[in-house]
């Protein structure tokens, strides 16, 4: 006779389901179920994932499956979950359910699961996180065991997910420096496909950990069934999917295990970097939405909060300035309204002055000709403007010529008996040591502590690792990838004890960094050094599937040939928009403009920082793109028309708006003109229902449509 039992809390719901052959635990979101059964062998099964089922009566029926954690080793011929060789050199392992405990806080709900070798002093711990409103599913593993001496882990993945589809489509998100997160749809076909890096710091310089799995058919942005998933770890990392010869697909996340073999001691844990995913039988724009609310809900640092918007200065100088030149560029800053101005790389370095990137990086001192009142006097002269000041740093590399290089020639990662290999000029430092770690801590800290008003930090990290080395680890060395980004994390965890909210923005190279694991330390990061409007358009736009636009520094720049200051403040005003320009050298109407855009920035921000995101028309389609922001209310629009390089064949025809509320009725206006232009949109300022709206649409493009041009639209409540 099956048992079950039902616990109801406010909203929520676990099911337990009890019988003497099986068990079953269920994972509930909103739209979700994630079901798992302990098999009559002790074994635990993914039973089923997908939308929800709405009778508790169909969840009972749910059986079998394929196994949760795979292991490596027994009678598996696939890519296992883990992978583990014993004291005694057994290279097996198997894992059987032992308990499990569920817990809901809010609403959140909380799963882990115990699972344990029969035979060797072996557990595993799976825990999954449901967050109930934003139908976001994290899941992550921590692996002990109490053998006598060390065990060797080959493969400790965070999740391995099962799927059964006719046919798998894959999107991923690659590139390079200055063109970041390119989409790419493929089918998958048998065998294995990875996603993966291997670059150690720097890690996303040629993918973003992000992609969607669309089930039997390609989804859309409005249909089709799919995952979104990525992985909350600043390090190397993969996916794999594999096909096997009955068309399964096992989606395994993780670590990457490359160059990776982990000696684990007796009793010490090891935890694996939480793998994050949605399901979606709507689309895409479905699946981004429900991973921007539970960034901004749970994982980005002060997601909810307002974020500044400065200027920056270097496109505007590189390493070419000084006192009296960036106290210039403190009034352009307040000309325009932000709240901020960003001091980027050059300000250090004495011995070997950071004038250009050969030299100085590590040698945290102010330049003394280019700063000789120090960054105290800047401080004070952007307080006296009214404005904040912020910095930039890149605290865990270091140049040759530099001082700390010459004072600590062991705290970089180098191989013994090779030459060094720089990139940038520069090399990476040794984070394992502690004393690196409190190298690293003392320069974030000094910096904010010597200087009370430094309000902001962008934190770079310019290389990958190759030739890598660690002499502090020792006989350890395959622990260095891992070792590296926990060692990050202990140092941002240390940073964040003391300035718990100082924003700090994290760049790496461009986009070379862009993952939910350093997220929760950042407020925001730097997509790409390609800020030409046309390029950021496509690069914004694949970011866009996976991180909320508040996270997104979207600055306006000279970059960008023949294109209008209008059109790449257009594009910028989609993300957490900045300026890294020579303010003085506008013209007057291009000063009034940029003021005016400031002005309605700060008005809208909230709708766009915060909104739900639809994606209407794609780059990737169309010669133009439409996005746009609805509030939570449904009260405010945002929408961004953006006409990308036109051709004769271009046909554009009426945007079906997305997201309002049918019954309401809302005024639709252009705003952002340029000084002496109007709207030319016969339906500029006029009202409509919501039905009209998301049914019938409007001709974003009426009269003759130029190339790279843009339009923004509020659109209000009546
Ligand atoms: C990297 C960053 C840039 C800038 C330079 C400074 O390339 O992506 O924004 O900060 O470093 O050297």
């Amino acid at each position: 006779m099956i048992k079950y039992s039902l616990l109801f809390i406010c909203n929520f719901i676990f099911v337990v389901v009890l019988s003497q052959s099986q068990a079953s635990i269920v994972l509930q979101t909103k739209n979700t179920h994630l079901v798992l059964t302990v098999g009559n062998n002790h074994r635990l099964y993914q039973s089923y994932l997908g939308a929800r089922l709405t009778s508790p009566g169909d969840l009972e029926k749910l059986s079998g499956g394929r196994e949760v954690y795979l292991t490596g080793g027994m009678e598996n011929q696939f890519e296992p979950a883990i992978r583990m060789v014993h004291a005694d050199g057994n290279p097996s392992l198997e894992l059987e359910y032992a308990s499990h405990t569920t817990e809901q806080k809010e609403n959140v709900s909380y799963i882990n699961i115990i699972l344990k070798d029969p035979v060797y002093p072996v557990k595993v711990q799976l825990q999954y996180r449901g967050y109930f409103n934003e139908d976001v599913i994290t899941c992550n593993a921590t692996i002990q065991h109490h053998e006598k001496k060390p065990v060797r882990l080959t493969q400790y993945a965070s999740s391995l997910l099962h799927f059964n589809a006719g046919t798998y489509w894959l999107t991923q998100f690659h590139g390079d420096w200055a063109r970041e997160a390119n989409m790419v749809d493929e089918q998958l076909t048998n065998g294995i496909k990875n996603i993966e890096s291997k670059l150690g710091t720097r890690t996303n310089f040629y993918q973003t950990p992000a992609f969607f799995l669309s089930l039997d058919k390609p989804a859309t942005e409005t249909s089709g069934e799919l995952i979104a998933g990525t992985l909350g770890w600043t390090g190397n990392f993969q996916f794999t999917f594999e096909i096997d010869q009955r068309n399964q697909l096992r989606l395994r996340s993780g670590i990457n295990p490359f160059a990776s073999d982990y000696t684990l001691n007796p009793g010490e844990l090891f935890t694996t970097p939480e793998f994050i995913f949605t399901y979606s039988n709507q689309g895409k724009g479905q699946a981004s939405r429900n991973l921007h609310r539970w960034a901004r809900n749970y994982a980005v640092l002060d997601g909810k909060s307002p974020r500044l918007t400065l200027l920056n200065n270097w496109e505007a100088t590189y390493f070419n300035f000084n006192e009296t030149k960036l106290i210039e560029l403190f009034d352009g800053a307040k000309q325009l309204g932000v709240d901020l101005f960003l001091l980027d790389d050059g300000w250090f370095g004495n011995t070997f002055p950071r004038d250009s990137d050969k030299a100085g990086l590590g040698d945290w001192q102010e330049n003394k000709s280019k700063l000789p009142n120090g960054i105290g006097r800047l401080v004070a002269e952007a307080t006296k403007r009214g404005i904040k000041f912020g910095i930039w740093l890149e605290p865990e590399m270091v140049n040759p010529k530099s001082d700390l290089y010459q004072q600590h020639p062991d705290w970089i990662l180098r191989l013994p008996n090779r030459a060094v290999h720089l990139a940038r000029n520069q090399l990476v430092l040794d984070l394992t040591n502690p004393k690196v770690q409190d190298f690293v801590f003392s320069i974030v800290d000094g910096l904010l502590t010597k200087n009370l008003g430094v309000a902001f930090i962008k934190w770079d990290c310019n290389r990958s690792m190759t030739n890598a080395y660690s002499a502090y680890l020792k006989e350890k060395q395959s622990h260095l990838f891992i070792e590296y980004t926990r060692c990050l994390y202990k140092v941002l965890d240390r940073i964040r004890a003391r300035y718990p909210h100082l924003p700090i923005m994290l760049c790496s190279g461009g986009g070379g960094r862009t993952d939910y694991g350093a997220l929760k330390y950042f407020t925001e990061f730097w997509p790409s050094d390609n800020t030409d409007g046309l390029e950021r358009i496509f690069i914004q736009w694949g970011y866009s599937y996976f991180f909320p636009a508040n996270t997104m520094a979207a600055h306006i720049t000279s970059m960008g040939k023949g294109q209008s200051l209008k059109f790449r403040t257009d594009v910028a005003m989609a993300g957490k928009l900045g300026y890294d320009i020579r303010v003085n050298e506008f013209t007057p109407q291009e000063l009034q403009f940029s003021q005016e855009a400031v002005t309605t920035y700060k008005r809208i921000n909230d709708v766009i920082w915060q909104g739900d995101l639809y994606r209407i028309i794609s780059p990737y389609e169309e010669n133009r793109a439409v996005t746009m922001y609805v509030n939570d209310k449904k009260s405010k629009a945002i929408l961004f028309n953006y006409i990308l390089n036109v051709r004769r064949k271009d046909i554009f025809t009426r945007v079906q708006l997305q997201g309002l509320d049918a019954q309401k009725k809302y005024r639709f206006k252009e705003i952002n003109l340029f000084p002496g232009t109007k709207a030319n949109n016969p339906d500029n300022d006029k009202v409509f229902t919501g039905d009209y709206l998301m049914t019938v649409g409007l001709n974003l493009t009426p009269g003759k449509v130029l190339s790279l041009t843009s339009n923004v639209y509020e659109i209000t409540e009546e």
